[in-house]
């Protein structure tokens, strides 16, 4: 998709949008996900971002975005773009949200900044939002494939890692068992700071919520912690978790320390190596150092 089918989505929405379509930026090409522009219109003035998923593999979660929008941000304990419009048209799922703010830059945030975030996060995965979540059609995510077990064990294995981490395939179970003793919850599902913009007022504003499931809640932050490392940036865990379980109202005890270790393993036997090829040798060191570190904190 380019700029031009942007304005011709705009005349598309016809009369359900109001002003002059004036300038057109690509904010994601679509190449991998969704095309996603902002749009700056005239008379009356104001700035949008629309969200469109053509290929048949994105329009499920496109749909997800969509439903969550339409049925649950307004009741959510977080802030999130105003939802203007969406829908199915032109053989694309299609999200018309206001711009909500601008990129977050994490590289200078204080520790009270990521207990802040933290705190919403914790806020999200209570029990309340979930009730709510279920009520509107909120659903839970297929567990991990057989073959991505098998993948995720094979790239291991050929980076030298098959001796730390065979009692670890051998009980995989064990894993998924930690993170269930936690309660479910409403899960964003792609938390990571890409996804968190930061409004005039200096809010969090979450976006991106195409991911959006029913799970147990340290998959957010195992992914949060983890995308912020690549980039170099070094979350204050602890602290993070101390105010996580006060804002989601459960103990901060051994039972969810043992379920984010499990969750942080999860992530990086299953996920990273598929990413491996696309990160910077220093990345991919950060992530091994991580791995090196969880695996005693299991056994322990
Ligand atoms: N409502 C919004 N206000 C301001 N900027 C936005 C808004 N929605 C999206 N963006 C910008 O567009 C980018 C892509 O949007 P989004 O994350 O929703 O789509 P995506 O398909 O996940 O794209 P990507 O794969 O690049 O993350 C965001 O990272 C953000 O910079
Ligand atoms: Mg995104």
């Amino acid at each position: 998709m380019t700029e031009v089918d942007a304005g011709r989505w705009w005349g598309l929405l016809g009369d359900r949008v109001r002003g002059e379509l004036v300038d057109v930026r690509t904010m994601a090409d679509g190449a991998s996900g969704s095309a996603v522009y902002g749009l700056t219109v005239v008379e009356p003035a104001g700035e949008f971002v629309l969200k469109v998923a053509s290929q048949p593999w994105l329009r499920e979660r496109a749909r997800r975005e969509l439903t969550f929008y339409r049925e649950l941000a307004s009741h959510g304990p977080v802030l999130v773009p105003e939802f203007l419009m969406g829908g199915e048209a032109d053989g694309s799922t299609y999200l018309l949200l206001t711009a909500a703010g601008l990129p977050t830059e994490a590289e200078r945030w204080s520790k009270q900044r990521w207990i802040e975030l933290a705190t919403e996060l914790g806020w999200l995965h209570r029990e309340q939002v979930l009730a709510l979540a279920i009520d509107r059609g909120a659903t839970g995510l297929e567990p991990a494939s057989a073959e991505k077990l098998a993948a995720g064990e094979h790239a291991w294995r050929e980076l030298g890692y098959e001796r730390l981490l065979a009692p670890l395939w051998a009980n995989f179970e064990a894993l998924d068992a930690a993170i269930r003793e936690l309660p479910a919850c409403l899960c964003h599902g792609d938390c990571h700071l890409g996804n968190l913009l930061t409004d005039p007022a200096d809010r969090f504003v979450w976006i991106d919520w195409q991911e959006v499931h029913v799970g147990h809640g340290p998959g957010d932050l195992a992914l949060l912690w983890h995308r912020a490392e690549v980039d170099g940036v070094n979350p204050p865990r602890e602290a993070m978790l101390t105010a996580y379980a006060v804002a989601r109202g459960i103990p901060d005890d051994v039972i969810l320390r043992r379920a984010a270790v499990a969750a942080e393993l999860t992530l990086v036997m299953l996920e990273w190596p598929t990413f491996f090829p696309y990160l910077p040798e220093p990345a991919r060191a950060r992530i091994r150092n991580r791995l090196e570190r969880l695996v005693p904190a299991w056994r322990r």
